[in-house]
């Protein structure tokens, strides 16, 4: 089987939060205690996934390479490509055929923070299954927002709609999307939207169209949040910090995945702890490590 590849899409203008994007990108900007992005690459990581593309706007480009490198830090692998003007979600499998090369694809988007219960089981579930794509529907309070599913009284998914005005259901799609080998050959023939966009909606329903659509339902014990305003970024930020805090754990600690997950030995766990030095998450790495040796010397 081939192993899935996943892209990280983190262009766009982040005009909705000027001034704090004038000078930098939304992704890279903290959510608590680290950078945005940090959150849509853990969902990516905990599915299984190494081989990772990240996409962004050839300014900001630079500023991922350097917060990211070449991922080795998690053990993971991490390529680089630009999208120059935000042309649509889709766009992802046009920029990125040549990564992917066929093989079947995860796309994330940079601003989309996951949070819950039983999402590691969802995850693996979706990365295995390479015959359909995998999609989630979650009850929000503003559908209109987003893309929408509805579905029928068994529980399919009957129809899908891009920010529509009349919403059929209150689910809508959150930016994590996985998909088959053909996902490429799909994109390249989307046709733009009215807005001039190559729609995830309109690829999505390709799926749809050809029975091999899966929608699982995100419970209302996962957080799916978004960081598109200003109020919803420092609300992301209170729920991490909420969290980390009562737990002693940390969300999206990529370094903490990667140890979890075997793609770090300790050995190189303990070095890229070093690395973040004197920083409190440098000492959440060190506690991690000392916390895991305690538990195997007691066994
Ligand atoms: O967040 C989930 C929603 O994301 C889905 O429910 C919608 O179906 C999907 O269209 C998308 O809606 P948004 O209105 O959130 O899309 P937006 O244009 O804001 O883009 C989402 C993120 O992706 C944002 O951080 C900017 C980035 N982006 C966007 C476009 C259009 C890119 O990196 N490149 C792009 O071409």
């Amino acid at each position: 089987m081939t192993r899935r590849k996943g892209i990280v899409l983190a262009g766009g203008s982040g005009s909705r939060l000027h001034p704090l994007t004038l000078a930098t990108s939304k992704q890279v900007m903290p959510v608590y205690d680290k950078p945005m992005v940090f959150y849509p690459i853990s969902v990516l990581m905990l599915a299984g996934i190494r081989e990772l593309l990240v996409i962004s706007t050839p300014e900001d480009l630079p500023n991922f390479r350097r917060l990211l490198g070449n991922g080795s830090q998690f053990g993971v692998e991490f390529s680089y490509a630009e999208q120059p003007r935000p042309e649509g979600l889709a766009q992802a499998f046009i920029i990125g055929a040549e990564f992917l090369r066929g093989s079947p694809a995860a796309l994330v988007l940079g601003d989309n923070l996951f949070y819950g219960h039983d999402l590691t089981d969802t995850l693996a579930a979706a990365n295995a299954d390479t015959d359909n794509a995998s999609i989630f529907g979650y009850e929000v309070a503003d559908p209109e927002a987003y893309g929408v599913v509805e579905f029928d009284a068994e529980g399919r998914a009957i129809s899908l709609e891009e920010k529509p005005a009349n919403p059929k259901s209150h689910f809508a799609i959150p930016g994590l999307y996985f998909y088959p080998g053909d996902v490429c050959e799909r994109a390249a023939v989307l046709k733009p939207s009215p807005r001039g966009e190559l729609e995830i909606t309109d690829l999505n329903r390709t799926y749809l169209d050809s029975a091999n659509l899966r929608v699982q339902k995100l419970g209302r014990g996962t957080a799916w949040l978004d960081t598109g305003t200003h109020d919803s970024l420092l609300e992301a930020a209170e729920f991490v910090r909420t969290i980390q805090h009562r737990q002693g754990l940390r969300i999206a600690c990529l370094e903490e995945i990667g140890l979890e997950m075997g793609f770090l030995s300790e050995e190189q766990f303990a070095k890229s702890a070093e690395r973040l030095g004197k920083s409190t998450y440098g000492a959440y790495l060190r506690s991690v490590l000392e916390r895991r040796q305690r538990e195997k010397s007691s066994k």
